[in-house]
């Protein structure tokens, strides 16, 4: 066989294959319950609606949605969402700052591209998204962490740590929120802490990067407004996908940004993939038109909050003293911490032999803490399964906790 590694470019070289993907891979295992990956739970699929829709396109839109499309996306998807975007508070928005991306992790991956040179330092929650740190350090970025609190990204931190960065001349390339249902910590950042960032933002001359999938699956609190809604100078640059609210098999996403990034995003986005799915934004448009999507967004909070409830009280019974766990209000994690002495990555072949899976609290942070903590997704498994997961991942930890003690 011909060596054709020796011809890698130096950036391929250093890419590493995700770990997490691979332990995801071993949680498919359907005997395996598992609150490891990030999935909608399929039974939420619209699929009788969408039939009707499918046929709609077709018969209606059939040349066009089959076709290839603009690489910016169908216009009237972007109108659709730019009317939206005008009533979540985003001011200013018409289709023209809109970009329909291959999902979200693609308009992660495009800003990666346009804003990080090797070295380069991005500022990430302490955790945050794996995904988003799989893409910022494909560029060979330096990302550094600011801890969370119980609302998101503890802003004095992150001033501290721009100032100190700033000292010594450097100055962080954006800093990268998951400001609503956070991955994979489950908090929320009040609006009056969205306004700080912006104000910081602002002083700092920064941008900001915000990745909110999660903001329409709210079960206990009013929808809150976006970073974005507070921005006027055009520094935040805001990315929302259907895969949470509709389909993560469609991957459409969307990006709501300056018309000069957009520009940018749009040149990237050609070398990339030419266009996003024309069909699957055709379907995405016409379900919103018939005010569809709303309807199905809350028959998806409806399902997933009494999973939530179910994996909290589970939590409560099963999971040795010690540990903490926030009750998220709406999403699909919650982030639990054990007590001293346990690591969860080495505990999660423990798990695996009780035939349960999570994901362990390193893979989310960059600086190598979390060792104590692991992300439980609530929104795949049945409520059956949930709870006697749950069971079995709580006889794992007091194992753990007895050898700890001995
Ligand atoms: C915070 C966050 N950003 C981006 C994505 C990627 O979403 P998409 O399916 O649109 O690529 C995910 C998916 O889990 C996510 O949790």
């Amino acid at each position: 066989m011909a060596n054709i590694s020796r011809l890698y470019s130096d950036r391929a070289g250093k890419m590493r294959k995700s770990e997490i993907r691979e332990l995801l891979k071993v949680a498919q295992d359907p005997e395996i319950i598992s609150f490891a990956g990030g999935l909608p739970n399929p039974k939420s699929f619209p699929i009788q609606d969408l039939k009707g829709v499918v046929e709609y396109v077709l018969d209606h839109h059939g040349k066009i949605a089959l076709q290839y499309g603009t690489t910016q996306g169908v216009e009237e998807l972007r109108e659709i969402l730019a009317e939206r975007a005008l009533k979540e508070g985003i001011n200013n928005v018409t289709a023209d700052n809109i970009i329909i991306t291959s999902g979200s992790q693609q308009a992660l991956d495009t800003v990666g591209k346009i804003f990080l040179n090797p070295g380069d330092i991005p500022l990430v929650g302490l955790p945050t998204y794996l995904g988003g740190i799989n893409a910022f350090r494909s560029y060979e970025a330096n990302l550094i962490g600011i801890p969370l609190d119980q609302d998101g990204m503890n802003i004095d931190a992150l001033e501290e740590k721009i100032k100190e960065l700033m000292k010594d001349n450097l100055t962080p390339k954006f800093i990268y929120v998951v400001p609503t249902f956070q991955n994979p910590a489950g908090v929320v950042m009040p609006e009056s802490r969205r306004k700080k960032l912006i104000d910081m933002a602002n002083e700092y001359d920064l941008v900001i990067v915000e990745d909110d999938p999660y903001g329409k699956l709210h079960f206990d609190i009013p929808a809150v407004r976006p970073v974005k809604a507070f921005d006027d100078e055009g520094r935040v640059i805001y990315m929302s996908t259907f895969s949470k609210i509709l389909s993560p098999g469609f991957r459409i996403a969307w990006t709501v940004a300056s018309e000069e990034l957009t520009r940018k995003m749009i040149i990237c986005k050609q070398a990339l993939d030419l266009c996003t799915n024309t069909f699957t934004q055709y379907i995405a448009a016409e379900f919103m038109k018939s005010g569809s999507l709303d309807l199905h967004i809350m028959k998806i909070c409806e399902m997933y909050k009494p999973k939530r409830d179910i994996m909290m009280s589970a939590i409560e019974n099963h999971f040795p003293d010690g540990y903490i766990c926030n009750k998220p209000k709406g999403g699909m994690f919650a982030w639990a911490t054990l007590p001293e002495g346990i690591d969860t990555e080495i505990m999660f072949l423990d798990a695996l032999k009780e035939k349960v899976a999570y994901v362990h609290g390193k893979a989310f942070c960059v600086d190598g803490s979390g060792g104590r903590s692991m992300r439980l997704n609530f929104s795949y498994a049945t409520n059956e399964r949930i709870a006697e997961g749950i069971k079995r991942l709580g006889a794992v930890i007091d194992k753990k906790m007895k050898v700890l003690c001995q």
